[in-house]
This record gives C-alpha cells, sequence and structure tokens, in this order.
C-alpha cells in the first residue's frame, strides 16, 4: 500500500517536473529564437508566414516531442533500475565554480568563433546556455532533495536514489534528443551546432574529472566518478551520432559550388492545385465564404525552361507561388520538385532549393546592412559556410555574374539604383545554388532599358546554370521576351497553356485573345491598342457559376453551356491547350 502510495507520489512530481521542463523549453526555444537564430530569408517573406512561424508555435513543436519523451522515461525508469549507476548528490563547491567559468570561457570563445567576433552575440548565447545548464542542474539538486525529505520520512530511500540516476540519464538523453530534433529540420544548422556539442559536452566534464583526481585519488573510483565517467559517455555518444549522421544526410561538398543541372529535366509539377483563403467574420472569426485565388491549376517547369504565368491583377499568380514555397496552405493538389512531394510548410530544403524574387528590392533588402553582408547571409545560414575568405571570394563571384563590382560590397542598399538594387536580390536568391527561382513581376518597378538588362541577365544565368524560371507577370512584352511557355491565367485557374511562339501567334481561348489585343508594349506597331475586354473580372469570392469568363466572353461560340458546365481541356496543337465547354471555339475568328 505505502509503495503504490509512494509511485502514486512519484507520478505526479514527475508530471510536474516534465511540465516545468516543457515551460523552460519554451523560454529556451523564445530567446534561441530573439537572440540567436538570425533567418535572413524571413526578412523578404509576406507577414503571414512570419505568422504562422510564431516563436510559440515553433517552441511547443519543439518541446512536445521533449515533453513526451520525458514521459516515457519515467515509465521506463519504474521498470529498470541500474543500481551501478548511482551519482552522488549535486553540490555547488569549488569543482563547480571551475566549471562554471570554463565553460562560460570556452563558451565564448566557440560563440565568438561562430559569429565572427560578434561579442554580444556570443555572451548573450553563452549566458543562455550557462542559464538553462545550471537552472537544470539547481532543479535536480532541489528535486533531489524534496523527493529525500518525503521519501525518508516514509522510510523508501533507495527507490529515490534509484529513480534519480534514471531522471538524470533521461535528462541528458533528451537534451541530446532535443538538440537533435530542433536541428533536424536545418540540416546545415546541425553540422554547424555539431561542432559545438562535442567540445561542450566533453571538457567540462573532463576538467570535473581531473579535479576530482587531484583532489582525492584514492576515491577516485568511488561512484561519483564513474557515474561521470557513464554520463560523460552518453554525451560522447549523442554528440558523435548527432554529428556522423548530420554528415552523412548532407552532401555538404557538394553544397559547395554552383552545379549546373541538367537540362530538361523534370524539374517542378503543379497538379489541380487549390488555395482557398478563409474569410472569417466577427470576433470568433467564423468562416463566412472562402477566397478561391488558385482553383485547379495545373502546369509543369523542366530546368531550363522558363514559365511565363500572366494574368490580370488578383487573378492568383502570387498565391501560386506562396504554396509552392509552403507560405500558404493548399486545399488541395499536388506540388513536386523532381517527382517528390515538396513539403507543406516552408523549410530548409525549400529554402535551398527554391528561391523567389519580388518585385519590389527595398522590401526584400536590409537596409542596415552591407551588400557583402546580405548576398553572404544565406551562404552561412543555408550552407553553413563560416570561413570569412570563402564567403568574400562567393559573394564576388556572385556580384559579377550579376554584372556588379568589387567596390559594391562594402556598400548600403540606398547607395544603389533600383536595378542594382534587383541584381543584388538576384544574387543572393543564386547564392545557394537554387534549382527553381520564382519571380514575381521583378521588373515592373524598373524603367524599360534597366528592364531589359535584367530580363537579358536572368536569361544569361538560365543558360549556364539551367535553373527553372517560373516568371510570373501581367506583363506581355516581359513574358514575351523571357518565357520558353506560358499559362495564361483568369480567376484562379490556367485558361490556356502552350510555347510562346503558339501563345503569341495563334491565342485561342477568348481570354487570350483579348489580352493579346489590348497589349501596348511589344512593339512600335503594336502600340495601339486595338480592343479593351469590356466587363469586371468577377470576384473569386463567388466566381460565376460554369466558365468563369462567361460573363466576359465576346465570342461567337458562347452558348447556355458556359453558364452551366466546367470548361475542360481542349487539345489546339500538341503541347497548346485551352479550358472550354466549346470546341467550336477553336474555329472562331474573331478578328480584332
Ligand atoms: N491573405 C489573403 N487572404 C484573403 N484573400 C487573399 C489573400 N491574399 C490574396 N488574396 C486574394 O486572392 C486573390 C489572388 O491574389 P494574388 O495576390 O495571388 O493575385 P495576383 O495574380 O498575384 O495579383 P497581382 O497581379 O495584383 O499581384 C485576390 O483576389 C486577392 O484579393
Ligand atoms: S466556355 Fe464559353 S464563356 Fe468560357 S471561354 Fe469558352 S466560350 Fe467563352
Ligand atoms: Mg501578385
Amino acid at each position: 500500500m505505502l509503495l503504490q502510495f509512494s509511485e502514486f507520489v512519484f507520478g505526479v512530481i514527475y508530471v510536474i517536473v516534465a511540465v516545468i521542463a516543457f515551460l523552460i523549453g519554451i523560454v529556451y526555444v523564445k530567446a534561441y529564437d530573439t537572440y540567436i537564430l538570425n533567418p535572413i530569408s524571413e526578412e523578404f517573406l509576406p507577414s503571414s508566414r512570419e505568422q504562422r512561424y510564431s516563436p510559440l508555435k515553433k517552441s511547443i513543436i519543439v518541446n512536445l516531442p521533449w515533453f513526451v519523451l520525458y514521459l516515457l522515461g519515467i515509465i521506463t525508469s519504474f521498470f529498470f533500475s541500474f543500481e551501478f549507476l548511482l551519482l552522488g548528490i549535486y553540490s555547488v563547491g569549488i569543482t563547480e565554480i571551475i566549471i562554471i567559468f570554463a565553460n562560460i570561457v570556452l563558451g565564448t570563445y566557440l560563440f565568438m568563433r561562430f559569429y565572427e567576433n560578434d561579442l554580444k552575440k556570443a555572451i548573450v548565447s553563452i549566458i543562455i546556455f550557462q542559464a538553462i545548464y545550471y537552472g537544470i542542474m539547481t532543479f535536480l539538486k532541489l528535486f533531489l532533495e524534496v523527493n529525500l525529505v518525503v521519501f525518508s520520512s516514509i522510510g523508501i530511500y533507495e527507490e529515490v536514489i534509484i529513480n534519480y540516476q534514471a531522471y538524470f540519464i533521461s535528462l541528458i538523453v533528451i537534451t541530446g534528443f532535443t538538440g537533435f530534433y530542433m536541428y533536424w529540420g536545418n540540416k546545415i544548422q546541425l553540422i554547424k551546432w555539431a561542432k559545438f556539442i562535442l567540445p561542450i559536452a566533453i571538457i567540462p566534464g573532463l576538467i570535473s574529472l581531473s579535479i576530482m583526481f587531484l583532489i582525492e585519488p584514492v576515491d577516485f573510483f568511488n561512484n561519483t566518478a564513474l557515474s561521470s565517467i557513464i554520463s560523460l559517455v552518453i554525451s560522447i555518444s549523442i554528440a558523435t551520432f548527432v554529428k556522423k549522421l548530420s554528415y552523412r544526410t548532407i552532401p555538404y561538398k557538394e553544397l559547395e559550388e554552383m552545379i549546373p543541372l541538367e537540362k530538361d529535366d523534370v524539374l517542378l509539377e503543379v497538379k489541380n492545385l487549390k488555395v482557398h483563403y478563409p474569410l472569417l467574420k466577427g470576433v470568433l472569426k467564423k468562416q463566412i465564404g472562402a477566397v478561391k485565388a488558385v482553383d485547379g491549376v495545373s502546369f509543369n517547369i523542366k530546368t531550363g525552361e522558363t514559365f511565363g504565368l500572366v494574368g490580370e491583377s488578383g487573378c492568383g499568380k502570387t498565391t501560386i507561388a506562396l504554396a509552392i514555397l509552403g507560405l500558404v496552405d493548399k486545399n488541395f493538389g499536388d506540388i513536386l520538385l523532381k517527382n517528390k512531394s515538396l513539403p507543406p510548410e516552408y523549410s530548409s530544403q525549400i529554402r535551398k532549393t527554391i528561391q523567389m524574387v519580388f518585385q519590389d528590392p527595398d522590401a526584400s533588402l536590409n537596409p542596415q546592412m552591407k551588400v557583402i553582408d546580405i548576398i553572404a547571409e544565406p551562404l552561412r545560414n543555408i550552407m553553413g559556410i563560416t570561413n570569412k575568405d570563402i564567403l568574400r571570394t562567393r559573394v564576388l563571384k556572385l556580384l559579377e555574374q550579376v554584372s556588379l563590382k568589387r567596390e559594391h560590397m562594402d556598400r548600403y542598399p540606398h547607395e544603389f539604383s533600383g536595378g542594382q538594387k534587383q541584381r543584388i536580390v538576384i544574387a543572393r536568391a543564386l547564392a545557394c545554388n537554387p534549382e527553381l527561382i520564382i519571380l514575381d513581376e521583378p521588373t515592373s518597378a524598373l524603367d524599360v532599358s534597366v528592364q531589359a538588362q535584367i530580363l537579358n541577365l536572368l536569361k544569361d544565368l538560365q543558360k549556364t546554370y539551367n535553373y527553372g524560371f517560373l516568371f510570373i507577370t501581367h506583363n506581355l512584352s516581359v513574358v514575351n521576351h523571357i518565357a520558353d511557355r506560358i499559362g495564361v491565367m483568369y480567376l484562379g485557374k490556367i485558361v490556356e497553356v502552350g510555347t510562346k511562339k503558339q501563345i503569341f501567334s495563334k491565342p485561342t481561348h477568348p481570354y487570350t485573345k483579348a489580352l493579346l489585343a489590348s497589349r501596348s508594349e511589344v512593339s512600335e506597331e503594336d502600340r495601339e491598342i486595338s480592343f479593351i475586354l469590356s466587363g469586371e473580372v468577377p470576384s473569386p469570392i463567388a466566381p460565376p457559376p460554369g466558365c468563369s469568363f462567361n460573363p466576359r466572353c465576346y465570342t461567337q461560340s458562347y452558348n447556355d453551356l458556359c453558364k452551366r458546365e466546367t470548361p475542360h481541356k481542349i487539345e489546339v496543337e500538341e503541347g497548346h491547350y485551352i479550358w472550354c465547354v466549346n470546341e467550336e471555339v477553336l474555329k472562331d475568328e474573331f478578328d480584332f
């Protein structure tokens, strides 16, 4: 009866401890996010992304496995007890003070190197680490003392000790797991941190053992020393395991050089993608409808190919880009990169393989950072390159690629023209040797001559490295200049797809025809706008039934079916398709 009661009390105490450990973890990850992580790519992401990855959510994701593993550890500790792992009571004496001091000096040195002599960052990081480490140790001591009082008073002493060992060992193991889990999403980070885990795990322990041996050589091989050795072995094993695994899973060396891709391989496949933004109302945020921003879009891009996505404002072009990057949730469909599904959320894998260039370079560049730091940031954070000379050489090479010069390296963004700023953004996008680059109206803020320079630059880069480009624009002359194939979008759907030649010389869908007829910039002769499509684009909240273009369709083929039936794919010629209910539309000769 007494034993059952003690188990119950133990259980309660452990659960409380687990909850506290969980809360400490949340504080830790929040501090980690604020002071240590410096995710560059985040600065040019839309605000929705920041909300989705709030530190609290991340903390919970990170700490939940810790919590669960911890509880598992406790349950296990009730079944197995290892008497030979007996540990001494932890107390703060001269040895511990020396360890704390050694840890601070060593840790500061390591972090200084990691942050390239940024003393402030190094000190903040080491204080956080130290505080957590000693917080846990103090807590452990208090925990043991409370246990001793409670259980000695009811005559159970041995069990307290046994459970204490199990607790301590599981704590080390769980901390290792947590560290591993935390960096799992970003394997390059894992490599960098593996360098620290090993010395931080071993050196203080070795110092502590040496001091113990010097002070009490006779009693050295008592339980305390033995248990310290065991915990050291555990730390080393975990650190080595993490290091080995991270090196095995990352083609680290391969990432260091820019490797051209094979041309004409399947790169991106978007299959029946649907993104509906919920429309929320009231305090309770009740969903009252949805904006069907993207409603069943399919296309693919090969390496070395540019797929141009054109369509009026609000037709869902940017939403497609955000869905590929995992920055908005898709409601339906598949997005595959090299035949593998992309993770549904923005991740390190996406960061490495897909880059995005937005319309406004000012919004993408941190005005307080020099160009060298802006371009070096993804090299540091994603590629894991920390050597200053290598970074400088790589940045210089990237600047040359976008026709900027060595002297531009140490300037701030405000010292550049719009076109030059966009070149910096492109250089940064190229830094990690991506496979797909999404360009969302990258030239629309620039004047025509600079536009042409940037477009030519992109084309040259593509020729060398065979990047796939998803080029989003509403400007037909731009898409004519750069795209190999074109998808024409209307109200969340692709209505026509084909090669550039097919679309420009034989536009077939009524909307494409109208779009081309209303263009004004392709050449001198075309400057005259010969046709303006009447009517407004319907709301994507309640698109018209049947073909969503039906309220504006002007062709002879228009009939009642258009209001009822969903358009289907019709082949115009090989590789050239439209979506319409009526095959007659192919014969339609509407002359503008
Ligand atoms: N976060 C959001 N919540 C609700 N609706 C949104 C959200 N973002 C975009 N939309 C709506 O989704 C539709 C598609 O927007 P999107 O930005 O993809 O259009 P776009 O084709 O890129 O337009 P533009 O050419 O003007 O950039 C629009 O009707 C827009 O109002
Ligand atoms: S389905 Fe009807 S309304 Fe839609 S494009 Fe074809 S003809 Fe026009
Ligand atoms: Mg857009």
